[in-house]
Order: C-alpha cells, then sequence, then structure tokens
C-alpha cells in the first residue's frame, strides 16, 4: 500500500495558497497535510481597472509551495498540480522573465470599447462558433490586445519573438521551470477567446484578425500530463508538475462531476456554476458559454459555464465599502437579525452582469428603500442577491439540458457554502438538493487529482472518496410563496438596472 504526496498551488484572485495532500491508493481515501496561503495586493488604477503584480504573486506562491514543502520534508512529493483565477494575462520577457506591465485581471473592464468594436465589425457569432465564449473583457484576447497596443515597445519585442505571454498557469509554470517550460492545458486556454475548442489548437484565424504573434503563446496540453519539473535553483528539488486547469474546471473535477449532467457551483470571489456535458461542445441557447473541461487523455470534455462575476465580493463590498459588517463571517449573522429583506433588492452589478445577461455596461443598484430599511435588511439583500444570480444560471442550465438529461442536484464549494442562511436560501430558491462535501478545497483536490493522474498514480475516472452533507430544500407552501415573490423582485431590478445603464451618460 501507498500513499504518496501531491502538492496543488491555487492561485486566486485574492490569495495565492498551497495544499499538500496524502492519498491513499487502496482505499482512495484523501488527508489534507498542510496548507498555506498568502493574500496579495489588488490594484485599482482607474475606474473599472484591476491589476495585480505578477512577481508578488510567483512570491506570495513560491513562499506557500517552500512552507508545505517543509512541513513534511521526510516524505517526497510525488508531484504538484497547478489551479488557477482564469482569464488573467501577464506578458513577460522570455530573456529577463520580468513582466513587461502588470497582469490584467479577469475582472477588469478596460477593454469593453474595444469588445463593442469587435462586435460592430460582426465577429460575435465567429468567436462564438470558434471559442464557445462571448466577446466580453472578462477574457484574456482583448487585454493581450491593449498590452500589445498601449505598452511602449511591446508590439515591436513581440513580432522579435522576445515576448511570452499568458495566463497565471503559464506564469508560474514559467517561473517554477527556470524559463524552460512555456505551456498551458486546455481549460485555461479555452479561456482566452484565443483557442478553438473543437481542434483544440489556437485559432489562425483569429490570431491573424487581431494581429497576434503565433509566438507569444504557450503550448497547450491536457490537463493531467507530464509539464515539466521544478527547477532545484527555484524550489530546492525537482519535482514533476503533472496537472495544469483552470480553478472552476479544477473544481468540477475535484466535485467528481465528470459525466453529463453533473454540476457544481464555487462561491468565490464571483460564483461559478459548470455544467459536464462530456465529449462533445454542446452551445447554449441561453447565453452560456462552452467551455473545456479537465482533459486527461485524447478524449476532450466540455462543459457548459455560467458565470457572475459578484459573489463572496458582494459580502466584501459590505465589509470594506459599506463597513456595515467587521468580518465576512458576520454576515450571516447580520442577515439573520430579520426575516426577509424587506423588500430590499440589491443588484450587485458593480462590474457588469455577466451570465445570462452579459451587460458589461451594467453597474450595481438598490431598490426598495424605506425609513425602515436597516443594515441587516441590505446584508439580507446581499445574501438574496448571490443565490438569484446563481439561480438565473441554473435556469440557463436546465433549458439547454439535452432530452432525457436532468440536473438532480447541485454541488457546491467555496468560502459562502459555510454560510448555512445562504446554502437554505440556495436550495429553496433552487429546489434542488444542495450537496456541500466536508472537505472543502475542492479546488485544489482536482488538481492534487489531475496531478496523480498525470504522474500515473490513479485512474481519472476512480472517485476520491468525499463525503457530502446535504441541505434539503423547503417545500412548505409559504416557502415557495416567498421564494417565488423574490425570483420575481429580482426580474424586476435587473430589467430597472438594464435599462438605467442604457440611458446614463
Ligand atoms: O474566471 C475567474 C475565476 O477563475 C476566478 O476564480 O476563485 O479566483 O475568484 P477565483
Amino acid at each position: 500500500m501507498a500513499t504518496p504526496h501531491f502538492i496543488a498551488l491555487d492561485q486566486g484572485t485574492t490569495s495565492s495558497r498551497a495544499l499538500r495532500f496524502a492519498y491513499d491508493t487502496q482505499s482512495q481515501q484523501v488527508q489534507l497535510l498542510a496548507q498555506q496561503q498568502q493574500e496579495f495586493n489588488q490594484s485599482f488604477p482607474q475606474s473599472g481597472w484591476v491589476e495585480h503584480d505578477p512577481l508578488e504573486i510567483w512570491s506570495s506562491q513560491l513562499a506557500c509551495l517552500c512552507q508545505v514543502l517543509s512541513s513534511h520534508q521526510a516524505e517526497k512529493v510525488a508531484a504538484i498540480g497547478i489551479t488557477n483565477q482564469r482569464e488573467t494575462l501577464v506578458v513577460w520577457d522570455r530573456a529577463t522573465s520580468q513582466p513587461i506591465y502588470p497582469a490584467i485581471v479577469w475582472q477588469d473592464r478596460r477593454t469593453s470599447p474595444w469588445c463593442q468594436q469587435q462586435r460592430e465589425l460582426g465577429l460575435e457569432d465567429l468567436v462564438r462558433a470558434k471559442t464557445g465564449l462571448v466577446l466580453d473583457p472578462y477574457f484574456s484576447a482583448s487585454k493581450l490586445v491593449w498590452i500589445l497596443a498601449h505598452v511602449p515597445n511591446a508590439r515591436a519585442a513581440a513580432n522579435r519573438g522576445d515576448l511570452a505571454c499568458g495566463t497565471i498557469d503559464s506564469w508560474l509554470l514559467w517561473m517554477l521551470t527556470g524559463g524552460k517550460v512555456h505551456a498551458t492545458d486546455v481549460t485555461n486556454a479555452s479561456r482566452t477567446m484565443l483557442f478553438n475548442i473543437h481542434t483544440g489548437e489556437w485559432d489562425q484565424d483569429l490570431l491573424k484578425q487581431w494581429q497576434i504573434p503565433a509566438s507569444l503563446l504557450p503550448q497547450v496540453q491536457y490537463s493531467a500530463a507530464h509539464y515539466g519539473t521544478t527547477a532545484t535553483s527555484v524550489v530546492g528539488q525537482e519535482i514533476p508538475i503533472c496537472g495544469v486547469v483552470g480553478d472552476q474546471q479544477s473544481a468540477l473535477f475535484g466535485q467528481h462531476c465528470l459525466a453529463p449532467g453533473d454540476v457544481k457551483n464555487t462561491y468565490g470571489t464571483g460564483c461559478f456554476m459548470l455544467l459536464h456535458t462530456g465529449p462533445q461542445a454542446r452551445y447554449s441557447k441561453h447565453h452560456l458559454l462552452t467551455t473545456r473541461a479537465a482533459q486527461w487523455d485524447a478524449q476532450p470534455q466540455f462543459a457548459l459555464e455560467g458565470s457572475v462575476f459578484m459573489g463572496g465580493a458582494v459580502v466584501q463590498w459590505l465589509r470594506d465599502g459599506l463597513g456595515i459588517i467587521k468580518a465576512s463571517g458576520d454576515i450571516e449573522k447580520l442577515a439573520n437579525a430579520v426575516s426577509d429583506s424587506g423588500g430590499v433588492v440589491l443588484v450587485p452589478a458593480f462590474a457588469g452582469l455577466g451570465a445570462p445577461y452579459w451587460d458589461a455596461e451594467a453597474r450595481g443598484a438598490v431598490y426598495g428603500l424605506t425609513r425602515g430599511t436597516t443594515n441587516a435588511h441590505l446584508a439580507r439583500a446581499a445574501l438574496d442577491a448571490i443565490a438569484l444570480q446563481c439561480v438565473d444560471l441554473m435556469q440557463a442550465m436546465q433549458a439547454d439540458l439535452a432530452e432525457g438529461e436532468t440536473i438532480s442536484a447541485l454541488r457546491v464549494d467555496g468560502g459562502a457554502t459555510h454560510n448555512h442562511l445562504l446554502m437554505q436560501l440556495q436550495a429553496d430558491l433552487l429546489q434542488l438538493p444542495v450537496l456541500r462535501p466536508t472537505i472543502s478545497e475542492t479546488t485544489a483536490l482536482g488538481a492534487a487529482s489531475l496531478a496523480a493522474v498525470g504522474s500515473g498514480w490513479r485512474a481519472a475516472a476512480t472517485p476520491w472518496q468525499l463525503t457530502m452533507e446535504t441541505v434539503t430544500p423547503r417545500q412548505d407552501p409559504q416557502r415557495q410563496q416567498e421564494m417565488a415573490t423574490l425570483r420575481a423582485r429580482w426580474s424586476r431590478a435587473i430589467a430597472a438596472t438594464q435599462a438605467f445603464s442604457q440611458t446614463a451618460t
């Protein structure tokens, strides 16, 4: 019997983490042995802009890795898996490994006018057919075009082949291997708006259209593959890197959602709901994205995805923007002080609206304020808003199901799943059981699991042992009526918010 160790590097939007797991090959049980986390700075240089320092991302990630390596020095690590915030783009100099500009983060909206131009050029359908995505600033392509156009000498250096670019996985791989490996996996590539999800290659037509030199781009591999080894000069030892996967696809894999109809929702900065659709790409009729799911052999895997930009970020706004709670965890107690939001509806379109609305210009709104409105009503409205945005995603997914397919439960993960009020609300609004794994680290588990597959320690289809708690939906008529009222108010508030942003100057 063997218990190899695997490390997942989970590079998220607000922090870098490293988690060390032991995997019992006989019982298929996983034990979390050690974890480290470091937050890093968020920079908002202009309205709608969001940037990270790639070197700070790297140093925080390296520090976490070194700490979990030293936690069990006597044991060798069989392989590392990388999972990461997706779409965020870094461009660096191949010779010096220095970024030429800060990372432009997935939340950044500066390229909204460029996306509008591309729509006016009639490219929307072509982009969707090739990449499965909508023309939105969310994805990496417009960020790359912006850097090539705005950073002095970037265009000339790119044309000379002096630069490399990539999502955060590529940047970490490059740094971990001492500049030897410039690669990415299919899930991350499928979020760039440059990757043809059908051929599994960078799309030459789109590269030409947007004048992007192919030499900038990383090599695309399966999510479970041998990517290279860490450089001794960097990490102190050589460890194989055998898994790379975008964080949402990692959670999908970590939750064992590997068959059509399996769906998970992650409550992070945003909320990301993914429905596995199997080996064929499926296009949504309800504005969801078609994206690659984790791939471990020659067979591509696909998912439908709905992303909402403000999930846990709404709670952070109550904490940091309004100051009505001290810590994010305080929201449940405050919201529980009232039985409902008192008719208050919060539409957290702070960075536009994601799926299924895709309205980059929308901005947040609060409706239904009275003299009786208190912080508790606002806290309650914030939780309602998180759950209601996810209801919109689920409705779109249910409408896109193939014949005979059903969604029988929603698997959940992420920080906010510890909020019982929110989880009960989610189950009641959806009238579906909500399944919460007792190991909440399913994103890291997905990457560690793929690293185990990539290093030959396990077969992809064999699930880890996951224990689930079920939140059962309340079905009494009064609760159902309350939920119907919430949903109806929400639809009116969304319509009013979009109408306002269209008339705003
Ligand atoms: O698409 C963006 C997503 O990958 C970010 O995830 O967990 O860093 O908020 P997270």
